[in-house]
């Protein structure tokens, strides 16, 4: 079996994001698990437009050349873990955007969340986002909350404590099994390839 594809997927697009930063952090530590072969993906390069697409993604007809190449993207993917700001208390508008553009590419496949906020971790940004995963039939693996507050970027570098190592750890553990576990519900030109 192939390495399983992780995709550490940057929600934020703002000029100034720290997102980035977080991104980088937990695509490192997966990157030095032999378990995934990770790929950073940046919303704020993807650049998809608001969504423009005439027919429901479940038909898989798509009219726009940003909307094939975001399915590429995708597609390719066992697994995701998405870096997630609170905006308002809920996740940002890019990340729904980008998950409306697709359905089949989505499903059946493990994502984690790596929040981050104020005192709460961005955990209201999470919840909310499991809803949407759920609708797309993707299985949540986990959470990683992270606190800015006490745990600030510096310097466009993310380091971390203790505890968020630890569930990083906890949700690349997970990721893992549900990479597995999943590929097999997948329909068959997925399966193997
Ligand atoms: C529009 C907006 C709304 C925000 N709302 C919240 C919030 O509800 N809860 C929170 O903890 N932080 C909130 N923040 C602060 C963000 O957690 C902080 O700015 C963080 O750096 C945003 O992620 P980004 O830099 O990757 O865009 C908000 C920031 C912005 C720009």
């Amino acid at each position: 079996m192939p390495t399983p594809i992780l995709e550490v997927i940057i929600g934020s697009t703002r000029p100034g994001r720290v997102g980035p930063a977080i991104a980088r952090w937990f695509a490192d530590l997966a990157a030095a698990d032999p378990r995934f072969a990770v790929e950073l993906v940046d919303l704020a390069e993807v650049g998809l437009p608001l969504f423009d697409e005439p027919h429901h993604p479940i038909q898989r007809r798509y009219a726009h050349e940003h909307t094939r190449r975001w399915s590429a993207i995708v597609e390719r993917a066992d697994a995701f873990a998405f870096v997630v700001p609170e905006y308002n208390h809920s996740f940002n508008a890019a990340i729904k955007n980008a998950l409306d553009y697709l359905y089949h590419e989505w499903r059946y496949k493990p994502a984690g969340i790596v929040s981050y906020g104020g005192p709460v971790m961005g955990t209201r940004s999470a919840q909310h986002l499991k809803t949407v995963l759920n609708a797309l039939r993707m299985v949540h693996a986990g959470d990683v909350s992270i606190p800015l507050v006490t745990t600030p970027v510096v310097e466009g570098v993310f380091s971390g404590s203790d505890s968020t190592l630890r569930a990083a750890s906890a949700l690349l553990d997970e990721l893992a099994l549900l990479s597995s576990g999943l590929r097999a519900l997948r329909p068959s030109a997925d399966v193997g390839s």
